[in-house]
């Protein structure tokens, strides 16, 4: 269910390593299969990587109760939550995970930025060298500053951190209870729509429980980039491909999705519009 961003890099670090990398399926509804939770995160596991909001199925985790596995079994948790701090209130100390990250440009904010939050950075080494993270350095060795600054090598992308911090700002003053709220009703005006549309089918739940904005969705008979071209030509602008995800639409035995991805500035006419023009894609392409 994981961005390759959640996938790649530990990937790189088990081949580094040695270490073995093991993973939980997905159900047919596009929920993270918990069947052999036990098995795979077990007493030789020492991180558990998952995703708070997939961005491909849409499904929501159950954050704290993987968190709660990973602890029980002495490994650390990190959460890749790019597609839940833009949308809902989030809280880490609640969900008692390790690690939790999240980018800037799902959330109104610039690309090239994102941010980190651990329960005991300090606790890691550098992982960079450079400028600014340093405590003192001699030509016999050095001590690093603490975290934050230990990882921040080097000059920052200082406008794009600003620019963030504006977004961050901006959003919890508008309040991410109500983004949330505004959410669930155009998504739930979505799913219901795409269920009444002959020929087209959703990857992911069907019903707004536990469940992000990110809708993906097929058209019978009409390739995927194809749907999404003529919906560009109405103006209407989906995402298509595997969303960096591709083993999920490998799971679901599909080349690519298109996806829509309601956020706060998206309106009930918008959906609309989307609707009627997947019946126009229908038109033109069957
Ligand atoms: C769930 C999820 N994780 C990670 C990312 C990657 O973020 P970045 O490209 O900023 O590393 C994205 C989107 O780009 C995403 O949707």
């Amino acid at each position: 269910m994981v961005h390759h961003s959640n996938l790649v890099p530990w990937k790189m670090l088990a081949q580094r390593t040695g270490a073995t990398l093991r993973w939980l399926g997905l159900t047919d509804e596009g929920r993270l299969d918990l069947s052999d939770l036990n098995e795979v995160v077990n007493e030789r596991t020492k991180l558990f990587a998952f995703t708070h909001v997939s961005n491909i199925v849409g499904s929501e985790n159950d954050v704290a109760l993987l968190a709660a596995r990973a602890r029980e079994v002495g490994a650390l948790s990190f959460v890749d939550g790019a597609q839940a701090v833009p949308h809902q209130p989030v809280d880490v100390s609640a969900l008692d995970v390790d690690f939790y990250a999240f980018t800037g440009h799902k959330m109104l904010g610039p690309t090239g930025v994102g941010v980190l939050w651990g329960r005991d950075l300090d606790a890691l080494p550098p992982f960079m060298g450079g400028g600014s993270m340093i405590e003192v350095v001699e030509m016999s060795g050095s001590s690093y500053a603490k975290a934050p600054e230990r990882f921040e090598a080097g000059t920052p992308v200082i406008s794009q951190a600003v620019a963030l911090a504006a977004a961050c700002d901006y959003l919890t003053d508008l309040g991410l209870d109500s983004v949330k709220e505004h959410e669930i009703a155009l998504t739930a005006r979505l799913l219901d729509g795409l269920r009444s549309l002959e020929g087209a089918s959703v990857l992911g739940p069907d019903s707004i429980e536990m469940r992000g904005s990110a809708v993906s969705f097929v058209v019978d008979g009409v390739h995927p980039h194809d749907v999404g071209q003529s919906l560009d030509d109405l103006g209407i602008a989906v995402r298509v491909g595997h969303h960096c995800a591709a083993p999920v639409c490998r799971r679901f035995g599909v080349p690519a999705t298109a996806r829509a991805s309601s956020y706060l500035y998206n309106t009930e006419s918008d959906i609309d519009a989307l609707l009627e023009g997947i019946e126009r894609v229908k038109a033109f392409w069957l």
